[in-house]
């Protein structure tokens, strides 16, 4: 399973890039508002950025909302670098968006992907990676892990290439869910990808040994 981080804050995507497990990057525009990102050259500056951090897939997501608008700026962000996905909206002209940059070979990663019925028609559409938001699903009393699950069987019953791409990850048993149910990739902050790291057992262990080394060495 390929792990993403979700954010658009450098240090962080260095911080897990150097982990060594770091898979690709996901950004939205409030993440880029968060980093105090704005205004056209600063926007692509800063996916540049992002790029030569890390050597995998890197979302960037579409402002506009119209198909002609869509296609026009993902056009653009495609240019910026090849490990560019162009991160669409799912709405009626983000769909056909899709459809389009499929037939010419440019990465999209369909966002904002709540129900099957979604996913069904990114595939459909040819979208590389389809987002559906596990977290904001489970905010509102609906199971998220649920939708990974009816995607899979549904993706897999046809054979879809599109990969799932679990976001609105939160925390580590997200991820863990996520691997048991063939979840291809999920996005998360860099908290939820090192809280894996964590068990009290292994830090208690951990110091036995070297105090065990320590005393058997008379130090
Ligand atoms: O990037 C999309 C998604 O991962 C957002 O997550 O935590 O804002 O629901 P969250």
């Amino acid at each position: 399973m390929k792990f993403f981080i979700d954010t658009a804050n450098l240090q962080q995507i260095k911080e897990a890039h150097d982990l060594g497990v770091l898979d690709g990057v996901t950004t939205n525009p409030s993440l880029m508002a968060k980093e105090g990102i704005a205004g056209k050259e600063n926007i692509i500056n800063h996916y540049k950025a992002i790029c030569e951090i890390t050597d995998g897939d890197v979302s960037a997501e579409v402002i506009a909302t119209t198909y002609d608008e869509i296609i026009a700026e993902g056009e653009v962000l495609a240019k910026l670098h090849e490990r560019i996905v162009v991160k669409v909206p799912m709405i009626k002209d983000g769909v056909k968006a899709i459809k389009y940059f499929s037939s010419k070979g440019i990465k999209t990663n369909c966002t904002l992907v709540f129900s099957a019925g979604q996913a069904l028609l990114a595939a459909k559409a040819g979208a590389t990676y389809v987002s559906p938001f596990i977290g904001r699903l489970d905010d509102v009393s609906t199971d998220g892990l649920q939708l990974i699950e009816d995607i899979r069987l549904i993706y897999d019953n046809y054979g879809y290439e599109t990969q799932i791409l679990a976001a609105s990850v939160r925390h580590p048993m997200h991820i863990i869910s996520c691997a048991k149910l063939g979840s291809d990739v999920i996005t998360g902050p860099l908290s939820a990808i090192t809280a894996l790291l964590k068990h009290p057992l292994t830090d208690n262990g951990l110091a036995q040994f070297l105090a065990d080394h320590a005393k058997a060495a008379g130090v």
